[in-house]
């Protein structure tokens, strides 16, 4: 029997019109362009603005485009994931929203989080219903409004983050090419160090969390990144170690967009050079579980059918990943 893997179809990303600048920035908090680029390699990120304006309004501008891209009716989609960090209310699910908003019912849909790599963790789940045989079509989004939740006056987080979402259609494939392996590792034990602490069941809202800005992302910017350097470029080097691919055969890394340091050590370690390295963070910033899908939708048309692929991030958790596939069109 021919095996059956999940291959992405059609990639669509989704970003809102208002650009915010380095300069932007530097006029409410104390910071420079140059510090911002040369640290991170971001140059400006976009901004969604208006009241009642959550992530599902982002993710529903990509999954409606997907759909008229890969000429899929709503009612065919059998489940819908969205990997957020900045759900429109923690329920119903922001794909519950999405699905809606695009004339999608009836179907499964649910959100994943797992923070930067919760685009990975959602694509994987999703492949897996397609590999068992059970669904033909899913469609994965990555999407954060990462503006709703930054703090404009902490200089060593607003210039990271920004807002953004992308979705990927996946579908049955028996020709090989589609995903191919992955690794996905979590640790529980790096909480502390990045995470939004009150708003959940722990610390419920009250004077006292807003007081504390525990409604705002919490980073230990130096912790975070000696953690990210070394266990996205481990777990990308092992993917590619176990699947004996060198550097030649790679055509792309596809890293979350953290920080551009963070991407070349990972790059380095595998071999690739930067030709081979999807790049956008220094128009998008850090989107959280959007850079990955924004990446694939940038690059789209530089990308040949039998390319191998590897997806690699890091974030909150700590959780991490590697994707492996092999580009389907
Ligand atoms: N402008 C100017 N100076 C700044 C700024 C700023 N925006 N931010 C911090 N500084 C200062 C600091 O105050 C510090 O000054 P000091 O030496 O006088 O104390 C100095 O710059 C160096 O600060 P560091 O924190 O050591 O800077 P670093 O080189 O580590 O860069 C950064 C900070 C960009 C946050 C980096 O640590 C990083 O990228 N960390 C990892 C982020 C990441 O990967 N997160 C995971 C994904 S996010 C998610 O999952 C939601």
């Amino acid at each position: 029997m021919t095996k059956i893997i999940a291959a992405i179809t059609g990639v669509q990303g989704y970003v809102p019109e208002e650009v915010l600048t380095n300069a932007d920035l530097a006029k409410i908090v104390d910071t420079t362009d140059e510090w911002i680029i040369s640290r991170t390699g971001i140059k400006e990120r976009r901004i969604l603005r208006g009241e009642g304006q959550g992530t599902s309004v982002m993710g529903a501008e990509a999954v409606k485009k997907l759909l008229e891209k890969t000429n899929t009716k709503p009612e065919e989609v059998d489940l819908l994931i969205c990997a957020t960090v900045t759900p429109d209310h923690f329920f119903p699910s922001t794909a519950n929203l999405i699905c809606d908003k695009v004339g999608i019912s009836f179907n499964a849909s649910y959100d994943i989080a797992a923070a930067c790599s919760g685009f990975l963790n959602a694509l994987v789940t999703g492949a897996m219903f397609i590999e068992s045989g059970r669904y033909k079509k899913v469609i994965v989004v990555g999407a954060d409004k990462m503006s709703a939740i930054v703090d404009y006056t902490d200089r060593s987080t607003c210039v990271l983050f920004g807002d953004g979402a992308g979705a990927v259609l996946l579908e049955p494939s028996t020709d090989g090419l589609g995903l191919q392996d992955f690794i996905l590792k979590s640790d529980g034990s790096g909480a502390n160090h990045l995470i939004q602490k009150g708003g959940g069941s722990a610390y419920p809202p009250t004077h006292e969390t807003i007081d504390n800005k525990w409604h705002h992302i919490h980073q230990e910017g130096q912790a975070v990144f000696k953690f990210a350097v070394t266990r996205m470029a481990d777990v990308s080097a092992e993917i590619m170690e176990r699947n004996n691919l060198s550097g030649d055969d790679v055509a792309f890394l596809v890293p979350h967009q953290a920080n551009k340091r963070i991407i070349d050590a990972t790059a380095n370690r595998m071999g690739v050079g930067p030709e081979k390295v999807m790049l956008n963070i220094h128009k998008y910033g850090n989107t959280t579980a959007a850079t990955i899908p924004l990446c694939l939708w940038d690059y789209e048309s530089q990308l040949k059918k039998g390319d191998n692929l590897i997806l690699a991030a890091f974030g909150g958790g700590f959780t991490w990943g590697s994707v492996y596939l092999k580009w389907a069109y």
